[in-house]
């Protein structure tokens, strides 16, 4: 099979990886892809919005199978758009991907279906929204509803940056208006746990853990994500029960009630406190470092999975993962998620060898005057398995110590509550 993947960071060059392994695969596109991708898929630059003419691309060369990495083309569906041409594409139609684009949605369906969830109020104006606030306890959280790039959520430790959220996502911070959604504060540990759906079965992934904000010790700004783990320790088989019973079926069942079969990866978000998971949020793709752990330890073919989400047969697929202990700490250019230097000069890449257990993945790569130069934020992906967690940040940090960039920053302490345990 010729399969197209959209998408140009880390996640996709995993996902790349991985289907790259299926003896179904033929031939690997990537739009834009990046540098590390291009080393095992054929790129080109067309925008993600441009269903048209990425249209065009599929039929100019025979693409029998679509991957969709990021969230925006779902939320603007371009399943829907690929169905209507006849195109296999893995992933949820539009009115399924507002389990993403819209925070107050998701909620609302939580409602109707007693999924557990942080009790919440939707407002589409700022007075009702802050004399609402007035009656609320801190610390509470708010977000605006809608696509913000990870951006959107302010853990309010008190009234006057919660009063100061409400009015940034008023007055348009994000672009357009949003509403805004202000939700009770859960205390735990959060999880992230994926599924794979057809509509009305699912197979489950498996746990994973990452780490949003910037600082060692989860402190600063919160990030794209500066690395993971997969499994997380705290996601117990007990609780995995407990999450596909109460939350998962009956998302899926919602989805079946309103004539939209939910297909693809769905990802919860968790907040798992004395033994009781809520959902936090809902993602309607793999995660971003999430997925780079996630593939390096599927041992089943990836592309016979999405295979039977799109044609309802999930449950005939196995999937296997191995035992193993899978990490990855992400390097990102100094400064990042504020201002950062661009093109700068990352040596000693081809010093470390790619296999089964360590793979390099890159995000913001490119090749230039015969160099490889960091061109964004999140720019490297270093993901290890081993049979123990320890040994594989260990064979990580190893191997960044060879790697020659002095505008590189990574946390030193991917793990660290997995490894407290
Ligand atoms: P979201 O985009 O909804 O996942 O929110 C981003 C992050 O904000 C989550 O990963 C949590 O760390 C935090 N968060 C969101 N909602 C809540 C909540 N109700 N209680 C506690 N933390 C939350
Ligand atoms: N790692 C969080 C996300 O992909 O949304």
């Amino acid at each position: 099979m010729k399969i197209l993947v959209l998408g140009g960071g880390a996640r996709e060059h995993a996902l790349c990886y991985a289907i790259s392994k299926s003896p179904k695969t033929s031939a690997i596109f990537a739009i834009p892809g990046n540098y590390g991708i291009s080393k095992i898929a054929q790129c080109t630059n067309i925008g993600l919005n441009d269903f048209e003419s990425i249209h065009d691309f599929c039929k100019n060369n025979n693409i029998d199978l679509i991957v969709v990495g990021p969230e925006v083309p779902l939320v603007e569906g371009i399943v829907d758009f690929f169905i209507n041409k006849k195109i296999k594409i893995f992933g949820p139609e539009k009115f399924a991907a507002q389990l993403e684009g819209s925070k107050g949605f998701m909620k609302d369906l939580c409602k109707e279906y007693h999924i557990p969830t942080a009790n919440y109020e939707r407002f589409n104006d700022e007075e009702n929204a802050l004399a609402y606030l007035k009656t609320q306890k801190v610390p509470i959280v708010i977000k605006a509803d809608g696509l913000a790039a990870g951006k959107g959520v302010t853990v309010a430790e008190d009234s006057n940056s919660a009063e100061l959220a409400v009015k940034e996502i008023f007055s348009g911070r994000f672009g357009k208006k949003m509403e805004v959604v202000i939700e009770e504060f859960m205390e735990g540990e959060e999880a992230s746990y994926f599924i794979c759906s057809d509509g009305k079965n699912f197979v489950s992934l498996v746990s994973a853990q990452d780490h949003k904000r910037v600082g060692e010790g989860d402190t600063g700004p919160n990030t794209g994500g500066m690395g993971a783990y997969s499994p997380a320790p705290i996601f117990t088989q007990e609780i995995q029960k407990q999450v596909d019973d109460k939350i998962i079926k009956p998302t899926l069942k919602a989805f079946q009630d309103k004539r939209c079969p939910y297909k693809g990866i769905l990802y919860a978000g968790l907040m798992i406190n004395n033994g009781i998971a809520k959902l936090v949020e809902y993602n309607i793709r793999f995660g971003d470092p999430e997925c780079q752990v996630l593939m390096v330890r599927m041992k089943s073919d990836l592309v016979e999975m999405m295979l039977n989400s799109i044609d309802g047969k999930i449950i005939s697929t196995n999937v296997e993962w191995e035992d193993d202990h899978c990490a990855t700490v992400v390097m990102a250019s100094d400064g990042y998620p504020g201002s950062f230097e661009k093109k700068t000069v990352i040596n000693n890449l081809d010093k470390l060898s790619n296999d089964n257990n360590f793979q390099i993945f890159h995000a913001a790569t490119i090749y230039e005057d015969e160099k490889i130069k960091a061109d964004g934020g999140r720019v490297l992906s270093i993901t290890a398995k081993s049979n123990k967690l320890e040994n594989a940040l260990d064979k990580i940090y190893s191997s960044i110590d060879l790697i020659e960039w002095p505008q590189g920053y990574f946390r030193k302490d991917i793990g660290f509550r997995a490894l407290k345990r």
